[in-house]
C-alpha cells in the first residue's frame, strides 16, 4: 500500500516536471500578442498590492489642488507622459499601445479609484518590468503632485474637456504625440 503511494507520488512530480518544462520550452517573451486575462489579472492584483503597502509611510508634502497646478501639471504631462500615454491620457500612444503590459487609459475607473498618494508614488517610482519609468530623478516633488493632480483631472466621467476646464492650459499645445479626441 505505501509502496503505490509513493509510485503515485513519483507520477505527479514527474507530470507537474513535465508540464513545467513544456512551459518553459514554449514561452514566448515576444511583446505582440495580446497580454492574456489570467496574466493580467495576477500582474494587476500585485502590482496594487505593492502600491498600497509603498504609500503606507509618509510622503512628502502635497501642494495645494488649484486650477493653475493642475495647468502645469498638464504641461509636463506633455513633455513626460505623453509619448507613451497620449496628450490626453486616454487614447494610449502607438508605442503605450505596443508595451507589454499596454499603457492603459489614465482616464478609466481603475486609474482614477487610485488616491492621490498611490498615484504620486506611481509617477515617481515607476513600475518594474512594465516600462513605467520613476520620475523621481527628472521632476521634483511639486512638479510629481502637480502631475498628479492633472491624471486625477482626467476621469472619463468628466464630460468638459480638460483644456476647456482649467482656463490657465488651454493656449498649451502638445508637445509630442497628440493623442487626439480632447486637443483642438
Ligand atoms: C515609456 C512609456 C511611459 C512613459 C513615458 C510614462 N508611462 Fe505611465 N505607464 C507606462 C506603462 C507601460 C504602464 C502600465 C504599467 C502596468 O500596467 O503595470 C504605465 C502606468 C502608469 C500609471 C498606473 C496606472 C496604469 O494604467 O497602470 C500611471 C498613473 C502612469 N503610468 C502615469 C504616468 C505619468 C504621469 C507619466 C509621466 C510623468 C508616465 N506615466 C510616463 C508607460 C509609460
Amino acid at each position: 500500500m505505501r509502496h503505490r503511494g509513493g509510485l503515485a507520488a513519483a507520477v505527479i512530480i514527474l507530470a507537474v516536471l513535465f508540464v513545467a518544462a513544456f512551459g518553459v520550452a514554449h514561452a514566448n517573451i515576444s511583446a505582440l500578442p495580446e497580454p492574456g486575462a489570467f496574466e493580467t489579472t495576477l500582474a494587476m492584483k500585485a502590482r496594487d498590492w505593492y502600491i498600497r503597502r509603498a504609500t503606507r509611510g509618509v510622503l512628502p508634502p502635497a501642494p495645494t489642488k488649484t486650477a493653475a497646478s493642475i495647468a502645469t501639471g498638464r504641461t509636463l504631462f506633455g513633455m513626460d507622459c505623453a509619448s507613451c500615454h497620449g496628450q490626453n491620457g486616454r487614447t494610449p500612444a502607438p508605442i503605450g499601445k505596443a508595451m507589454y503590459p499596454r499603457v492603459s487609459s489614465l482616464g478609466s475607473h481603475e486609474v482614477q479609484q487610485m488616491s492621490d498618494r498611490e498615484l504620486f508614488w506611481v509617477i515617481k517610482n515607476g513600475i518594474r518590468l512594465s516600462g513605467m519609468p520613476g520620475f523621481a530623478h527628472i521632476d521634483n516633488d511639486e512638479q510629481i503632485w502637480q502631475l498628479t493632480y492633472y491624471v486625477h483631472s482626467l476621469d472619463v466621467h468628466t464630460t468638459v474637456k480638460p483644456g476647456k476646464m482649467y482656463p490657465g492650459a488651454t493656449s498649451l499645445k502638445p508637445t509630442r504625440q497628440t493623442g487626439t479626441g480632447d486637443l483642438e
